[in-house]
C-alpha cells in the first residue's frame, strides 16, 4: 500500500488549487500517510525541491489565490531522459505516487510518469474550463466571477459616455469564460472560436440601430487569440456613430481569492485524488460530473471533444 504521496501544481495557476492541496493533504495524513509537496511544478522534480508536510500546511491559504507551492512550465519533460531524472528523483525519497494539478499539458506528463512507475492522478487546473472530463476545472468559477466583475464595472463608465467597450477575455483556445460571461453580463455581442466576427459591417448596423434606440452602451467580448481588440476599436470608431474603448483583461482574471464553491470542490477533488492513489490506482485524472467526483483514463479524458456550448449562443442571442 502506497505510503508516501507528493503533491504539485503545473501550467498556469488557479484559484482553488490551494484548496486542493490542502483536501489532499489532510485526507492524506488521516489515512496515515506521509505527505510531501513539490515546489515549481515538474521543474521542482528534477530539482529535488520536496518538503514533507503537516496537516496543517498553507491551511491559512485556503481564501487565497494562486498557488502557494508555486507552479512552472517545464518544455523538457516531454523528453524520456528528463522524465527519468524525475522518478529518480522520486524514488530516492520514496515518493511512490503523485498528484499533478494541471491542465491537458500536465496530465501528458502524469500519465507518462505513470507509465514509468509512478503512480499520478491528474486534477483539472485551470481557469480556462478547458477539460471535458470535468464539467467544471478549478478556478473557473472563480476566474468567471472575476470577469464579470471586470465587465460590470467596465458597463459603468461606457454607460456614462455612451461608449462601445471591447473586452479580450483570456481563455487560451476555450472560450467558456467569454461565453459564460456573456450570458452573466448581458453583453451586445460575443465572439468566440464556435461565433466568430464574420461581417463587420453587420455589427456596424447593429451597433448604429441599438444607439437610435437608445442603448446607452454596448459591450462587445471576444475570447483571446481571436482577433485584434485594438483593430476593432479603430474600425467602430471610424465605422459607427459609437466611440470604442478596448481593454485586455489578462492576468488580472487568473488571480483573486477563490470563490465558496471553487474553494469546496477542490477540495473533495484533492481528498479524491489521495482515496484513488490509496486504492492503487493510477494514471487517471479526477472530474465534477453532475456533482459527481468521477475518474477517467487520462489518454480517454485527453479525447473526450469539448462541450461548445451552442446552446448558450442561443440564449445569449435573448439576453443581448
Ligand atoms: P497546462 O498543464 O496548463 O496545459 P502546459 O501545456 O504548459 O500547461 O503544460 C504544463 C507542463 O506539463 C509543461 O510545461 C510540461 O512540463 C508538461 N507537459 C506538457 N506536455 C507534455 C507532454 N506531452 N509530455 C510530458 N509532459 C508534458
Ligand atoms: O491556461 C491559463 C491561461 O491563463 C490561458 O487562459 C492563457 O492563454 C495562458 O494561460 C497565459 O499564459 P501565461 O501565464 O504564460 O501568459
Amino acid at each position: 500500500m502506497v505510503k508516501k504521496i507528493g503533491i504539485l501544481t503545473s501550467g498556469g495557476d488557479a484559484p482553488g488549487m490551494n484548496a486542493t492541496v490542502i483536501g489532499a493533504i489532510k485526507t492524506g495524513i488521516s489515512l496515515n500517510k506521509d505527505m510531501y509537496v513539490v515546489y515549481d511544478g515538474y521543474k521542482g522534480l528534477i530539482n529535488n525541491n520536496f518538503k514533507k508536510v503537516d496537516k496543517n500546511f498553507i491551511e491559512d491559504k485556503m481564501n487565497v489565490g494562486g498557488t502557494a507551492i508555486k507552479t512552472a512550465r517545464l518544455p523538457e519533460f516531454k523528453e524520456e531522459s528528463v522524465r527519468q531524472k524525475a522518478v529518480d528523483a522520486l524514488k530516492k525519497e520514496g515518493i511512490e505516487a503523485l498528484i499533478v494539478i494541471g491542465g491537458d499539458g500536465s496530465y501528458m506528463g502524469a500519465k507518462k510518469l505513470t507509465e514509468m512507475g509512478i503512480n499520478c492522478v491528474g486534477l483539472p487546473g485551470t481557469i480556462d474550463n478547458d477539460i471535458a472530463s470535468s464539467d467544471f476545472t478549478i478556478g473557473f468559477d472563480t476566474a468567471l466571477n472575476t470577469v464579470v466583475n471586470a465587465i460590470d464595472n467596465i458597463r459603468d463608465t461606457m454607460t456614462s459616455h455612451n461608449r462601445c467597450g471591447i473586452i479580450e477575455i483570456m481563455g487560451n483556445r476555450c472560450p467558456d469564460l467569454t461565453i459564460f460571461a456573456g450570458l452573466a453580463t448581458n453583453a451586445e455581442e460575443v465572439f468566440t472560436c464556435d461565433h466568430p466576427l464574420t461581417d463587420k459591417e453587420a455589427l456596424y448596423k447593429r451597433m448604429n440601430k441599438a444607439l437610435e434606440e437608445g442603448k446607452e452602451s454596448f459591450i462587445i467580448l471576444v475570447a483571446e487569440k481571436l482577433l485584434d481588440v485594438k483593430e476593432l476599436e479603430k474600425d467602430i470608431n471610424a465605422n459607427t456613430n459609437r466611440e470604442a474603448r478596448a481593454t485586455v483583461l489578462g492576468h488580472i482574471q487568473r488571480g483573486g481569492k477563490p470563490t465558496a464553491m471553487e474553494r469546496v470542490n477542490s477540495f473533495r477533488m484533492g481528498a479524491y485524488a489521495v482515496e484513488l492513489l490509496d486504492q492503487g490506482i493510477g494514471g487517471v485524472c479526477v472530474g465534477i460530473h453532475e456533482n459527481k467526483l468521477v475518474y477517467t483514463d487520462i489518454y480517454d479524458a485527453l479525447k473526450l471533444e469539448r462541450n461548445k456550448h451552442m446552446d448558450f449562443y442561443k440564449l445569449h442571442d435573448l439576453v443581448k
